[in-house]
């Protein structure tokens, strides 16, 4: 069976474990074709690390040699991606959801010339009976996301609103809003907002809460979905990723399921 091309925008925590699975788990169905990290360093040193020389120096580059193309780098450039893919005809993972709440009109394109965009559920449980659910009438989601400290620090709401995460004594409600209210302020750490919009009653509908406390310890996600085929509560407790403690394990692993799931012909779950 011929195996899938795959390219990765974005060389840092999850590019370096996607780029891991392709050369192991995956490697009987995936090809790892391409890297691009706007700091070349990232690249090259992934490149090393993986024992293959396929840095490269533009987006345009890694489209060319991949078919589908994981972006795992930042919201300012996931838009810019999944552009790109409707321009070349190419699949897409985003791991950057945040980058396209509200980019309904760049998704039926993509849907119309059957451009494949995918997007991992991450760090929070629950994505499948919502996605069943959105079929019938859905009243409310809310998410409420707890973090530790460090894992907000640099959210441009916490420098706009003048606020000390370190400083905070107890738990705190930092934030409520809705999923783009939540991307603009926090872009690097709520994801998970968006792509409970995505799959669910839309991103001004969408309630978030954003709490934390000195006495965090992991980043934890609860999900609330009412609706007329009744209700879903979900609740995951996530252990922070030892490098980079904005992202949770387990968005890392559901970005490796994801592409574990486009070359599997068995497909399980909603
Ligand atoms: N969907 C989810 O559940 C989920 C979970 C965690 C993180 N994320 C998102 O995934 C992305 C990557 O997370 P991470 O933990 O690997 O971050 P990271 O900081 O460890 O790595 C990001 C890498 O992307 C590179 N980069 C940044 N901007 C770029 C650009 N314009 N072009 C090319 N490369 C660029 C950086 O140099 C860095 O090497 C972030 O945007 C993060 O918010 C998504």
């Amino acid at each position: 069976m011929k195996k899938l091309k795959v390219g990765i925008i974005g060389c840092g925590t999850i590019g370096n474990e996607i780029a891991a699975s392709c050369m192991g788990l995956l490697k009987d169905k995936v090809e790892l074709k391409a890297l691009y990290d706007i700091d070349r360093k990232k690249a090259e040193g992934l490149s090393r690390l993986i024992k293959r020389d396929i840095t490269v120096d533009s987006m345009d580059m890694l489209f060319d040699k991949a078919d589908l193309i994981v972006e795992s780098a930042s919201a300012g450039i996931s838009r810019k991606v999944v552009e790109k893919a409707v321009e070349k005809s190419k699949d897409v993972m985003i791991m950057s959801i945040g980058g396209l709440i509200q980019s309904e009109g760049l998704l039926k394109e993509a849907g119309k010339k059957n451009i494949r965009v995918y997007f991992p559920s991450g760090a929070v449980c629950g994505i499948d009976g919502l996605k069943a659910a959105r079929l019938s009438g859905i009243e409310s989601v809310t998410l409420t996301t707890r973090k530790p400290p460090g894992g907000l620090e640099g959210a441009p709401y916490l420098k706009e609103k003048n606020i000390n995460v370190h400083s905070i004594k107890g738990e705190k409600v930092l934030f409520r809003g809705n999923p783009l209210e939540a991307v603009k302020g926090f872009p690097k750490n709520i994801n998970v907002a968006s792509v409970l919009s995505l799959a669910g009653i839309g991103a001004k509908k969408t309630k978030v809460r954003i709490i934390t406390s000195p006495g965090y310890t992991k980043n934890v996600h609860e999900i609330e979905i009412t609706g007329d085929f009744g209700s879903i509560r979900t609740r995951t407790e996530n252990v922070p990723s030892r490098k980079n403690p904005k992202t949770s394990a387990l968005a890392i692993l559901s970005a490796i399921a994801t592409l574990k799931g486009i070359v599997e012909s068995i497909k399980i779950g909603t």
